[in-house]
């Protein structure tokens, strides 16, 4: 029997156990942004440590950092003059809220069909243990053509604050032939994706305070300004009536589209029907000029995520609220610089804020987007996955961020991989986030295909 074989039979033998293992990760609630979680994202840390030790990496670390640690883990190749493959991962999750929109428990993971739903479930755990199983399956059978290790951080849902210098200070440690980087999901099921760009983001606050508390509204309405009015006044003002984003400068350093680029940018075959019925929007919106998935992968976006003033709770309750709070973030593409942006927003919005409030604009997280024609190793994975899906690969630039990858090529000059076994209606970040377990299972048996592809010739 061949090796593909003999290893894919092994993942089929064990795919019950495998499959327990997966919902034990998903079980432990590693909300990176939340304080009260940080034990449980160390928890899972030691899950995965301990994991890979046990299918014989030689080596396994957890790095404590500032926040959240870093898993790291390497396997030695049975072969002499093996190159080395670095798996990138990410082991937090998003918050839940809102948690009443949950049909099941976010961290009892739940089969219902196909789909699995859990938090964490696609975006990324699944993914992480598909990279971890199918070595295993190799390992347990046969020689191991190439040198693996392993980057797994608990942070990247917060913009990976701890990732960068950590990469700086480990050159050595994380030295690599080939990024897998396996965080960038899939067009469709029957859809396999090679992700060539992703956006940058740069996020902030802004906060506007006006009274020294809430206030009658009647008593003092029509005497002070509402921050509440204010910020949406600020708000409606990022945009023109174009879609466009109004901030002075924020376009300036973007290149046209080629005519190349909007050809590759459409042979994505995803439709704006689709769009559509993903999203549940009554109608695709965005700026004038571009398609929808240029709009997605190639144009950038202001965005608010969350506005927060005043009574939200039931009923009425008439007040004029002390502050008002909006997190903004834009995406970005190649040539912006997320720092720029977000100091020519906070000067903009300084800008048009009356002095009848007191405004402060701050920083949450910046990332660089990334853009590349190919990386090492591609060929290895365009045939991993036409081997298991039997389809051609579809290229896409993806509107998601994953920074990690303009770093790693900065620091480690390699360029990444990018693809993944989630797909578009997953429900990432949102309530109900499930993975199509059937996919993950040819995402294993895909990934069995690239590790074993590199002891061929
Ligand atoms: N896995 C996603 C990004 C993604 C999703 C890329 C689907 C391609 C397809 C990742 O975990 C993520 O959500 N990243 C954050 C990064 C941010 C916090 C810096 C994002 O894009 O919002
Ligand atoms: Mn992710």
């Amino acid at each position: 029997m061949n090796p593909v074989d003999k290893a894919l039979d092994f993942f089929k033998d064990h795919q019950s156990k495998m499959t327990e293992d997966y919902l034990d990760i998903l079980r432990i609630p590693s909300i990176s942004t939340s304080s009260e979680h940080k034990a449980d994202v160390l928890r899972t840390a030691e899950f995965l440590s301990d994991y890979l030790q046990s299918i014989g990496c030689e080596r396994t670390e957890i790095f404590a950092t500032p926040l959240h640690p870093i898993v790291y883990a390497e396997k030695k190749a049975s072969v002499p003059n093996a190159k080395t493959l670095l798996v990138y991962g990410h082991y937090d999750v998003q918050p839940v809220d809102p948690l009443e929109e949950w049909k099941s428990d976010p961290f009892q993971p739940e089969f219902r069909g196909d789909h699995l739903y859990a938090r964490g479930a696609s975006d990324m755990k699944g993914q992480v243990m598909a990279t971890i199983f199918a070595l295993e399956s190799v390992i347990k059978t046969s020689q191991l053509p190439i040198n693996v290790k392993f980057i797994l951080e608990g942070e990247e849902e917060i913009g990976s604050p701890s990732l960068e210098s950590f990469i700086q200070e480990h050159k050595d440690l994380l030295a690599c032939d080939i990024i897998l980087n396996p965080d960038a999901g899939m067009v469709g099921k029957e859809q396999p994706t090679l992700v060539y760009g992703l956006r940058g983001l740069s996020y902030f606050e802004v906060r506007i305070d006006g009274p020294k508390a809430d206030l009658h509204s009647g008593l003092w309405g029509g005497n002070v300004a509402n921050p509440a009015n204010v910020l949406a006044q600020i708000i409606s003002k990022l945009h023109n009536e174009d879609g466009s984003v109004a901030i002075p400068g924020f376009y300036d350093r973007i290149p046209e589209l080629t005519q190349e680029e909007r050809a590759r940018i459409a042979s994505n075959p995803t439709s704006d029907e689709e769009i559509l019925e993903i999203t549940g929007s009554p109608l695709l919106y965005g700026e004038k000029g571009f398609s929808p998935l240029e709009r997605q992968g190639a144009r950038p976006t202001l965005d608010v995520n969350g506005i927060y003033s005043g009574f939200i709770g039931e009923g009425a309750k008439t007040i004029i609220p002390a502050y008002a709070k909006a997190k903004i973030s834009c995406r970005l593409v190649p040539n912006q610089d997320a720092m720029e942006i977000y100091e020519l927003a906070k000067e903009y919005i300084l800008s048009i804020a009356p002095p009848t409030v007191k405004t402060e604009v701050f920083l949450h997280s910046a990332g660089t987007a990334y853009l590349a024609d190919d990386a090492p190793g591609v060929q290895n994975l365009v045939d991993a996955l036409t081997a298991v899906w039997n389809k051609p690969v579809v290229y896409k630039r993806e509107g998601g961020s994953i920074p990690v990858a303009t770093v790693m090529q900065r620091e480690l000059g390699v360029k990444s991989l990018l693809t993944g076994f989630g797909l578009p209606d997953d429900a990432i970040h949102s309530p109900n986030e499930h993975l199509n377990f059937p996919i993950l299972v040819k995402g294993i048996q895909a990934l069995i295909h690239f590790y074993l592809s590199f002891g061929e010739n």
